[in-house]
């Protein structure tokens, strides 16, 4: 019988933003703390968890130290924790904390690599341009996706990137995207043609569209979130909204069915 797979999705935790940060009311580290605490406690924890890039805020050895002890209540059960980097993160840094979380691949570009889970392909795409907080998909990343997606021989596969490949319609975030390569990688995608799915970051938002033929679904950071403001010209802004995680079944057959739970709900759920 086919069983689902349950995949939690953790972004944008932005460890180390100064004490000042939204008025002193957002303390990054007790937000990653408590989300992760909140996925290892769900009533069905998660298979395999996957960390959608800005890690940290300024990619320091100490930040990433923060990072890899939040993530210990998970780790220390033994669930695999993949990462991909983000424009805040150095990768280096992170792979010296969190060297299972981020492994290195020697036949891949930048911090590209590939896992398997019960029949799942894991495909961690490296969108990171350093020193830019757009991202893009270079040649090189986009000829070792070619190639990983024909080994994978048809089989289902889900990648996770940092920065998402469609504009939102919030400018100041369509504007620092994945600004080169997404049409090459909507190609692949549709090639393929058993893509389950593409997991991002980067927008501080939950957000779900469609790309490729298949569902892309941008996690919420677990911090602080972007406002929501679709006007053209509208300012980046932050703010603060009850902190939030994604959680996806895959199902072989169903495909992909993505959650959003909340880190600290109203109170125990009570019976009907
Ligand atoms: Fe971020």
């Amino acid at each position: 019988m086919a069983t689902p797979l349950l995949i939690a999705q953790l972004s944008d935790f932005h460890i180390g933003l100064g004490p000042h940060f939204l008025g002193g009311r957002m303390d990054t580290e007790q937000a990653l703390r408590a989300a992760v605490l909140h996925v290892a406690a769900l009533p069905t924890p998660p298979d395999v968890v996957l960390l959608t890039g800005d890690l940290t805020e300024r990619g320091s050895a100490a930040e990433y130290a923060v990072v890899a002890d939040a993530l210990a209540p998970l780790t220390t059960r033994g669930t695999p924790v993949y990462a991909v980097p983000g424009n805040h993160d150095e990768p280096n840094m992170a792979r010296r904390a969190l060297p299972l979380c981020m492994p290195a691949a020697p036949d891949a570009p930048a911090c590209c690599y590939h896992r398997q889970h019960s029949g799942l392909h894991l495909v961690a795409l490296d969108t990171v341009v350093p020193f830019k907080s757009h991202g893009a998909l270079q040649a090189p990343q986009l000829a070792w996706l070619a190639q990983t997606l024909d080994a994978c021989r048809g089989g289902p596969v889900l990648i996770f990137m940092h920065h998402p490949p469609l504009p939102t319609g919030i400018e100041a975030l369509d504007s620092c995207s994945l600004l080169h390569g997404a049409e090459e990688l909507a190609a692949l995608v549709r090639g393929h043609g058993a893509v389950q799915g593409l997991l991002c970051g980067h927008l501080h938002r939950a957000v779900q569209m469609q790309f490729g033929g298949a569902p892309l679904h941008v996690a919420p950071s677990v911090a602080h979130q972007f406002t929501l403001d679709l006007r053209p010209g509208a300012p980046l802004r932050a703010q603060l909204e009850p902190p939030k995680v994604s959680l996806h079944r895959w199902h072989p057959v169903h495909g992909l069915c993505s959650h959003t739970s909340y880190v600290q709900p109203f109170g125990e759920p009570l019976p009907l």
